[in-house]
């Protein structure tokens, strides 16, 4: 086990620092289930205004989140539209069908994250007692790190709209795709009904997500939110670090930006690396298959962890409040390290001589240091 220095696993991972924890530790608390937690219903208010709808839900995690917003809008037999890759598909345990009998109708996500509008109007059942009865559409801004084009998101919900649909927007990381745009979060938010923001990740506090939506849906959230045991008594403790997080750190979700921008321009610098240009805070980057294994052990030799779950040779490295500059720069490092040895790897069975001749003619990939 190595100690680890850099967590670039995802911006779920940060801890609270020193002023984040003291508007914690001073915060005034209440029953929220009896509502009298006045930084609860101070952090509802406010992220009702910033995200422009009517109320909001404090809610322990964005999966409860998309799940009272998937019940609010279907009930037991509908179904939503969502794509393969929507974290309300595809990575919440099936919630959805297991505790609310709602059916996913799950799409093909393009590359750039969108759902082709014609396979979501040839998904929309017909009103026949065959048939589930489709009920919403479910997008996710970002997705993947990828913003959703403006004109598309509200194609889309036209779309959905013409038929009779509601529409949710995961919006676990719409913040970010709302700084990287330079637009408020509520023009992105404007097209849905519900919008599900999460504080915990980019945003850098412990604990939470927002629901927010009209007020008659969210009196209905509350309700579930009971049933799903997600109601919390002193809440304001976690609600004062949602505060905080809304209030302070919005806009530096930029300087994740700019980090992960320097961080995939230097791994596409690197041999046996292809690296997708981010758009966010997150960046994917293909390993050569024979080197792949090798290379996120020695990440993590030298405490960096990285996702590699994302197939064999996908790696996911994301940015946040705790991995600076310095940390991108340390992990460039770390990563040349490795990925110029490899690339020398082949030199090192030479003769003597051949190496000479080759070192004589000078510099070439590698530095004269890799080979001693
Ligand atoms: C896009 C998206 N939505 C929802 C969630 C669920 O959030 P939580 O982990 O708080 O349940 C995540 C978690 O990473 C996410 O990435």
């Amino acid at each position: 086990m190595h100690a680890l220095k850099y967590d670039f696993r995802s911006d779920t991972v940060t801890r609270p620092g020193a002023a984040m924890r003291a508007a914690m530790a001073s915060a005034v608390v209440g029953d929220d289930v009896l509502g009298d937690d006045p930084t609860v219903k101070q952090l509802e208010a406010r992220a009702a205004e910033i995200i422009g709808k009517e109320a909001a839900l404090f809610v322990p995690s964005g999966t409860q989140s998309n799940l009272i917003a998937l019940m609010i809008h279907c009930e037991r037999g509908d179904e939503y539209i969502a794509g393969q890759q929507a974290h309300c598909y595809r990575w919440e345990a099936g919630g959805a069908a297991v505790l609310a009998s709602i059916q996913p109708q799950p799409l093909e996500n393009a590359a750039d994250g969108t759902i082709a509008l014609a396979d979501i109007e040839a998904a929309i059942k017909p009103d026949d007692p065959h048939f589930a009865r489709t009920r919403l559409l479910a997008l996710e801004n970002t997705i993947g790190g990828k913003i959703l084009p403006s004109d598309y998101v509200l194609a889309a919900t036209a779309l959905a709209k013409r038929h009779g649909l509601s529409c949710h927007l995961d919006g676990a990381r719409l913040f970010n795709a709302a700084v990287a745009l330079g637009v408020p979060a509520a023009t992105l938010a404007q097209p849905f009904d519900t919008v599900s923001i999460c504080l915990s990740k980019g945003l850098g506090a412990p604990v939470g997500s927002v629901l927010v939506g009209p007020a008659t849906a969210i009196a209905r959230a509350r309700r579930l939110r009971k049933m799903l045991g997600g109601s919390m008594r002193q809440a304001g403790i976690l609600a004062a670090a949602g505060l905080y997080a809304l209030e302070h750190n919005v806009e530096r979700l930029s300087e994740d930006h700019a980090n992960a921008r320097v961080l995939a321009a230097g791994l596409a610098q690197l041999p046996g690396l292809t690296v997708t240009e981010p758009q966010t805070n997150i960046v994917f980057v293909d390993v050569e298959a024979p080197i792949a294994p090798d290379f996120v052990a020695h990440l993590a030799q030298h405490g960096i962890n990285v996702v590699s779950t994302y197939g064999a040779t996908r790696q996911r490295w994301v940015t946040h409040l705790d991995v600076d500059a310095k940390a991108v720069d340390d992990a460039l490092s770390v990563a040349s390290e490795f990925l110029l040895r490899q690339q020398c790897a082949p030199m090192l069975f030479v003769t003597h001589t051949t190496y000479l001749h080759r070192f004589d003619k000078g510099p070439r990939l590698c530095t004269p240091t890799i080979f001693l």
